[in-house]
This record gives structure tokens, sequence and C-alpha cells, in this order.
């Protein structure tokens, strides 16, 4: 497994890895363009209701919740704009405890609900003697928790507890040999006295705070770990990252015999969490769900249903945009297996009439996002008194819209998938993954017993097989791509390279080319494959898939799908081209 996902990506290490700045500004230009939605899944209802919303100059309503169940343990990761801050929690998480990312300049009060019991300090762009560099607040030190800094955190804790920090004579960055100094540390519990660790900083620990003794060292940092008996450590390299093999059990050894947490997160406890929770949140009251059959809307409506049972209605608005037999799936699941008070609304004549003669793309994003909300506020007000509406927003929007301080940026973030409803219904909503991360969505969704399809159903965009289409939309093309994308779905699915690709489809171009078939020559359309791999859809490359398979689909599609007599598979990747053909 592992070796056929190295033969299909190309490691974006090193030089491509993108800042947070980076990618917010790059996105910040996408957005001011268009409105795509640049993450996974199954986004684009709440952010169609949430454009919606805007043009009406509405802001969402976020229901306060009591974040934590008493019996929770939690750590804080005190962000100071790392690229790595995210992996960190997700590797955190992955220890089975539970964690949040906030600011640097997050007060007590909201952190306090979480009750720590430890803190990490994220590593960071700058150096900390540069004017304006983000400091760890004080309740960091004066909270007599353990703390971990890693990188930028480990050089504030030198330099905020009495230390002295320079610019190293030369930059590290990449592999280097971590060797253990015979110190007895939890730490290392377990671990050996030298590892390979990823290394990425300019400055170094010059002098350590007093208190202080060093830990393990590099050829180029005599100081790469530090710590005092207070349980305050300081990593120059950076755990979190797969190019350190034993980061995950750093953490680990941070998390348990520091911080003495024992993995109590688990799935189960979340959902029998949030039924509690959905339960004092709604009372006796009525919510509305919008189901797109994506992962997302689909946990949040079986986790709502498992709280309230039938004071849930799904909506499932039909764009007729869809793939082949994507629309019975859901029925099958929502209506017929959990018996859901379930609206299938039909709405393919109204989207398609709308669209006829539309061939800019952004055209066709427009109007079927305004159509999909009129269809769902029409069908919403059909059910008579409802009081919340479901969002599936999951903890990277959430949060990543907390950090950016920008009202511009936090603007552009809400298009992602943060709140919003249509004005007219006045709804709280219910947000039950909000502190979620989309493998954890899916680790819930599988807890819930969604189908195994469902929950690892690769992202569709919310318009579907509109931008798939190049040019005019209409239902001989669309039976066209559904045809050839449902070859292309069934070869990498029986290849078992459907989990590893980010996406795999077909885009059906208007080029047409003269073929032969049989004694007589074809003037047939030009079908194009794309594959990509991805970590979250910011940067993609396109997938190594193996020629045999490549062969396989084009033998299939040119003899399945008559109106196709050529095919091409996509070879650029993102950027500067993007996922989607428009
Ligand atoms: P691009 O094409 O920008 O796509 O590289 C990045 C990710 O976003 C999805 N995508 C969309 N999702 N509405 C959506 O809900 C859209 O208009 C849209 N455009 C692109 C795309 O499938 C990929 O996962």
């Amino acid at each position: 497994m592992a070796e056929e996902k190295n033969h299909l990506t190309k490691t974006y290490h090193d030089g491509n890895l993108w800042s947070r700045q980076e990618r917010v500004l790059t996105e910040d230009k996408s957005k001011q363009d268009s409105h795509r939605v640049a993450v996974s899944g199954d986004v684009e209802v709440s952010a169609y209701l949430e454009i919606a919303e805007e043009r009406r100059g509405e802001q969402p309503q976020a229901e306060p919740e009591e974040r934590l169940a008493p019996e929770r343990e939690a750590v804080v990761i005190v962000d100071f704009g790392s690229q790595y801050s995210w992996l960190i929690a997700r590797r955190v998480r992955e220890c089975r405890v539970y964690c949040e990312v906030v600011p640097h300049d997050a007060p007590w009060e909201s952190v306090a609900s979480l009750r720590p019991k430890g803190f990490i300090l994220s590593g960071g762009p700058g150096g900390v003697y540069d004017p304006g560099a983000p400091q760890a607040p004080a309740y960091v030190y004066e909270s007599h928790l353990p703390v971990l800094g890693i990188c930028y955190g480990m050089q504030l804790i030198a330099y905020q507890l009495g230390g002295k920090v320079t610019p190293g004579v030369k930059r590290e960055y990449g592999l280097a040999v971590l060797h253990q100094n015979s110190v007895d540390t939890p730490l290392f519990a377990g671990l050996p006295p030298e590892m390979p660790v990823w290394m990425s900083h300019g400055d170094r620990i010059e002098e350590m705070p007093p208190g202080f003794m060093s830990l393990a060292y590099t050829d180029n940092s005599p100081v790469a770990a530090m710590g005092n008996d207070e349980g305050v450590i300081g990593l120059q390299f950076h755990p979190e990252v797969v190019h350190t093999p034993q980061g995950k059990n750093i953490l680990k050894n941070f998390l348990y015999e520091m911080c003495g947490c024992t993995g109590t997160w688990t799935t189960g406890g979340f959902v029998a969490e949030s039924v509690e929770r959905i339960n004092n949140q709604v009372g006796d009251g009525r919510v509305i769900c919008a189901l797109s059959g994506g992962v997302d809307s689909a946990v949040v409506a079986t986790l709502i249903y498992r709280a309230i049972g039938d004071q849930l209605t799904c909506i499932f608005v039909d764009t007729g945009l869809l793939r082949r037999e994507e629309g019975e799936r859901i029925d099958n699941t929502f209506q017929k297996n959990m018996k859901m008070n379930f609206i299938h609304v039909n709405a393919a004549d109204r989207f398609l009439d709308k669209l006829s003669g539309v061939v800019d793309p952004e055209e066709k994003r427009h109007i079927i996002g305004e159509e999909f909300v009129k269809v769902f506020e029409e069908e919403a007000a059909r059910i008579g008194r409802v009081d919340f509406l479901d969002q599936g927003t999951l903890y990277p929007d959430v949060v990543e819209s907390a950090l950016t301080g920008s009202r511009a940026v936090a603007t552009i973030k809400t298009h992602h998938n943060v709140g919003g409803l249509p004005s007219v219904m006045n709804l709280s909503l219910v947000e039950p993954l909000r502190y979620l991360f989309k493998d954890e969505v899916r680790e819930v969704g599988l807890e819930l017993g969604l189908p195994e399809e469902m929950v690892y159903r690769q992202p569709f965009p919310g318009p579907g097989l509109a931008i798939r289409i190049i040019g005019e939309v209409n239902r001989e093309r669309l039976e066209i791509v559904r045809s050839v994308d449902w070859i292309v779905m069934d070869e990498i699915k029986n290849a078992d390279l459907y989990r590893q690709l980010w996406q795999s489809f077909a885009v059906l171009t208007p080029v047409r080319s003269v073929g032969v078939m049989g004694d007589s020559r074809t003037y047939g359309y030009m079908a194009a494959v794309r594959a990509v791999t991805s970590e979250d859809a910011m940067t993609a490359d396109w997938a190594r898939l193996p020629y045999e398979l490549l062969a396989r689909i084009s033998n299939r599609i040119v003899n399945e799908v008559p109106e196709v007599n050529r095919v091409v598979y996509d070879i650029s990747s993102k950027p500067p081209s993007t996922i989607e053909w428009e």
C-alpha cells in the first residue's frame, strides 16, 4: 500500500510547502475572482447558503456551547503562524488527546474552559527578536503546567525565561541526527539514543534559561532539545512531521508521561457527548439539514438524527448535476435505511433551464448557488416551524477564521463553510463537527454506521458536473460525462486506488476530433481523465497512474461511450493548474 502511494505521490516537502500566509494570500486572490471553495468534501451547501446570507448583509448566529465534558483531557496548542500547527494538532488527536489550536494572543478566559493539562507552543516564521514578534501569553508559564515549545516555541521559552537566542551561523534545514544526552527525561522514554529528526530553523539557543539543561544535540545545534524540572521542554526540531519518524512517540511521551493524559478522546466518546449536547441545545425544537451526499453533511445529519430523531428533516436538492446513481444512493442511505424525515427535491429542470446557453464557469457557479438557495428556502418554508439549521463546519475552518486576524481574510474564509442561513428563516446553527478534523469526521461516520462508500467519498464540487463539462451544460452532455466518469471511478476502485487519490474524475471537453471505428470515420468528443494526489486541495499533483490502468480506462471509454473517440490524461499540477478544469 505504502509503495503504491509513493508511486502516485510526488512529495511536497522542501521548497514546495507553502506557508500559511502564502496559502491564505493565494486563496485570497482566487476567492476574489470566484466562488471556488478550496476545501474538501461537501462544503457547497453551507457555502451557498452563506453567500446568499452575505448578499443580504446578515451574520450567522452560532450557538454558545459548553465545550468539554467534565472528564475530558485537553491540551492547548498556541499558534505562532507555523505551517505545521495543524499537523501538531492532528498528531495530538492521533494520540487520543483532545486539543485545540488558539492564536498566540488568546486571553486566558478563552482557553480556561478547556481545562488544559499542558501547552504546546508552535513554530513560527519569524525570529523572537524581530520587532513585534509574538510572545507566549503569561498564563502559559504561570499555570505551572507542562509546556512543549517547538522551534520558534522553543526559542520563545529561552527568550522569555531569561536565556539567549542568536541567529544560527548556518541555517539548519532538513534531516539531522539527534543525539540524546545522558539525562533521564520522560520525553525520550523508550526511544533510541540517536534518531533522525526534521530541522527547519535559522536561530538557535545560545544560552539556556536558568534551570534548563540540554537533553539532546545535533551537529549544528548544541541544544536541539532542552528541559527543566518543571516540565518545560523545548525542541529545535519538528516532531509533528513524518520526516521525524519517532516524532509521534515524543509527542505521546509529552502528553502521557508529562501532562498525565491517558488517551480518552475516542469517537465513541465524541458521539455520546455530541448526542447529549445536541439534545441540550435543541430541546424539542425542529432542525433542518441540507444533505449533499458528501461526508460532512452525511455525518452531521446522522449524528443529529441519533440525538433527536424525527425532530430532524433532511432536504436533498437534486440539481441534476450529480454523478450516476448518486441521488439513489442518498435516498437509500437516509430514507430507506435510516428512515429519516427526508425530502428529495428533484430540481434538475430548474437548474438546467437556468444554465441553458451559459458557458462561463463563474456564471455557472453563480446561477447554481442562487438556485440552490431558492429551492432550499422554498422546501424549508413548506415544513412549517423550524428552529435550527445544521452545518457541517469543521475545525480547520473555525480556527483558521479565528487565527487570521484580518477582516478580509476572515470573510474569505467564511466562504468555505462557516455558518450562514437564509435570513427569512431566522434559525440558529447546530454545528456538531466544529471541533473535528476531516479524518475524525470519517471515523465518526463509521462509528455511526454510515457506509464506507459514503465515508471515504472523494470531494465533489458543489456545482457538480456543470464545471466538468467545458462549455454549455445540457442533458446530452451530462449523460456523456456521467458515463465516462462512471468508467473512471469503476476502474480506479477496481485498482484499489480510490482512497489514495484526492480526486479522480472525467471532464468532457468541447473539442471534437476525427477517429476511426471499424471501417467508419468518427467525429467525436475528447474526454479528459484527471486524477490527483493532495493533502488539502491547496496544492495537488497529478497521480502517476499505472499505464495499464490508463489503457483500460481509455479503452473502455472509447468502446462504451459512443460520443467519445479520444481520451487524454491531465498531467498538470496545482499550482499553476487547478484541480477542476473550470
Ligand atoms: P480547484 O479546482 O480550485 O479545487 O483546485 C479545489 C477543491 O475545491 C473543489 N471545488 C469546489 N467545491 N464548489 C465546491 O464546493 C466549487 O465551486 C468548487 N470548485 C472547486 C474541487 O473539487 C477541489 O476539491
